[in-house]
């Protein structure tokens, strides 16, 4: 055991992290806080769809594909002979861009908004990186994410969740999981829930949103000891009977189709992927961007980016978060949506040395900043704006609680605690010990995971509906006038307080994360 303490205060080795690995063409500066990516030649002030060589894709060079290392032996060979056909299918088709891709081009007048783009190379059901299940996300896999590292985050994560569970009151309740990946959280949370709050559990369902056919099967796989009655839907489906509950959106948001935007010198544009007529594909300039965007751009202070940002200024926006957001209130009828993710303030996202954005390709463990490289085998990525993702839950009926970035959370939730008992545990080996501390160290590390953002936003019943105030709790006047939902209500109040009991016993006497005021 004294090995074991003095291991355990080593500082821990440095992991590659999924969303801060410089990859060959960026560097992220000493604090870990903002790209420094070198600023490329100017766009030129394009007629639409001039091709910019500095960001077109060359034919490809045969990729180094070696199997990912780690304990999941045959997982690993088995991703390694998918990724082996997928090159093998990608080097005899084309060069640069496989076939389906070059159909759907052409068919487009050869070039379609970087959006389009980027939702068939991840979300096509057949040939994108999530909609083919073809990503593998883990240590063995493409990238890991904090779920994937060690079920240590939901135990931390459980008692947050749980408590919103039972600030609902009684009556049946969801915990619906928007892109559960492998589904390890959500495998995870299950089994907290049940052995943190049996009584909450009993009247619990798991609800998984994922549009991906080849992830829901693996998502199956892992479920299928799942504790709770558990169900996939779209949120459409779960609009027809909105559900009370809690929404958790982890790294869900940062894989929804971004349109990238340039300033050309005197004018934004939209940028587009174009098929070249040797193969390969170019990012170039397109039409100037529409009213709608350009409000947007306003909003953000940015109808005129100032000497600062050359031609050639790139960056995104965020046109699938209202939508989303949209169809996942109508989802719900009462509760609250934890989105969890990468995310800057619009000072620090819209930096003027933040000249090409913060879009990302993860493959093999590897980062790149070319999205253009073997399209649909890398998982595109795009950070989130605060301020755009908090407009537009405010615009589908959200309200915001509150924000906290993830290694504040964690700690308040117990985190320090978890990681001082892990020098208690007996019969553990070592190696599973150093790796669970790693993992949590890495979950607050300011320079990995600890920066990620979450932020909680809620739902309540329309305002004005009979017997409740503005922010839709039981009035003292309806709970006096002895309607029967509001005195269900009045006694559900005193069962919280039981179940607060309940709460108070497994949860760690940190207070919980969310203590600040409202966002806006
Ligand atoms: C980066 S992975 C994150 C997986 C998992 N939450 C984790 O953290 O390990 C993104 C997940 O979101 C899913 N996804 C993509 N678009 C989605 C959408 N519009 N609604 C719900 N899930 C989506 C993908 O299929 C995938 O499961």
């Amino acid at each position: 055991m004294a090995t074991v303490a003095i291991l355990l205060c080593q500082p821990p080795r440095l992991w590659r992290s999924r969303r801060r690995q410089p990859g060959p063409a960026s560097a992220w500066d000493a604090s870990g806080l903002s790209s420094v990516r070198p600023i490329p030649p100017a766009e030129p002030p394009a007629s639409p769809a001039v091709a910019l060589p500095a960001t077109t894709s060359p034919a490809i060079a045969s990729p180094a594909v070696a199997p990912p290392a780690g304990h999941e032996a045959d997982a690993a060979e088995a991703w390694a002979e998918t990724q082996a056909e997928t090159w093998a299918e990608i080097q005899a088709e084309s060069r640069g861009c496989p076939r389906w891709l070059a159909e759907r081009l052409q068919a487009a007048s050869g070039r379609v908004p970087f959006r389009i783009y980027m939702d068939w190379v991840l979300h096509d059901p057949q040939h994108g990186a999530y909609g083919s299940g073809r990503l593998r996300i883990g240590r063995a896999g493409d990238f890991s994410t904090a779920p994937s590292l060690s079920d240590d985050f939901a135990g931390l994560l459980a008692p947050q969740l749980a408590a919103w569970l039972l600030e609902l009151g009684p009556g049946p309740l969801a915990l619906i999981e928007a892109g559960p990946g492998e589904g390890d959280l959500a495998a995870d949370l299950a089994r907290e829930l049940v052995r943190g709050w049996p009584q909450l559990a009993a009247r619990c369902q798991l609800v998984l949103v994922d549009p991906s056919a080849g992830l829901v099967e693996r998502q199956r796989q892992r479920l299928a000891a799942c504790p709770l009655p558990l169900r996939w839907a779209t949120f459409a489906q779960l609009a027809a009977a909105p559900l009370r509950g809690v929404v958790l959106a982890h790294e869900v948001l940062d894989a929804l189709p971004v349109e990238r935007i340039v300033w050309d010198g005197s004018r934004w544009r939209q940028q587009l992927v174009q098929l070249r007529p040797d193969g390969g594909l170019a990012l170039v300039a397109g039409e100037p961007l529409a009213a709608a965007q350009l409000a947007q751009l306003a909003a953000l202070g940015l109808s005129d980016p100032g000497p600062q940002r050359p031609a050639g200024w790139c960056s995104e926006l965020h046109p699938g978060l209202e939508p989303w957001l949209a169809d996942c209130a109508a989802a719900v009828q009462q509760g609250t949506l934890l989105v969890i993710d990468y995310a800057h303030e619009a000072a620090r996202y819209y930096a003027p040395q933040r000249a090409q954005g913060t879009l990302m390709a993860y493959r093999q463990q590897q980062a790149s900043s070319d999205p253009l490289q073997q399209p649909g085998c890398w998982d595109l990525t795009a950070h989130l704006c605060l301020e755009s993702v908090e407009a537009a839950a405010l615009a589908s009926g959200w309200r915001a609680l509150g924000s906290r970035r993830q290694g504040e959370a964690l700690l308040a939730l117990g985190l320090a605690q978890r990681l001082h008992g892990l020098q208690q545990q007996a019969g553990i080996p070592l190696q599973q010990l150093l790796q669970q501390r790693e993992a949590l160290l890495r979950l607050v590390d300011p320079a990995a995971l600890g920066d990620f953002r979450w932020l909680a936003f809620q739902r309540q019943p329309p305002r004005g509906a009979a017997g409740r105030d503005a922010a839709g709790s039981v009035t003292a006047a309806a709970a006096a006038s002895g309607d029967p939902a509001a005195l269900n209500e009045q006694a559900a109040l005193g069962k919280r307080v039981a179940a607060g009991v309940e709460l108070t016993a497994a949860a760690p006497t940190a207070p919980l994360f969310l203590r600040d005021p409202p966002l806006a």
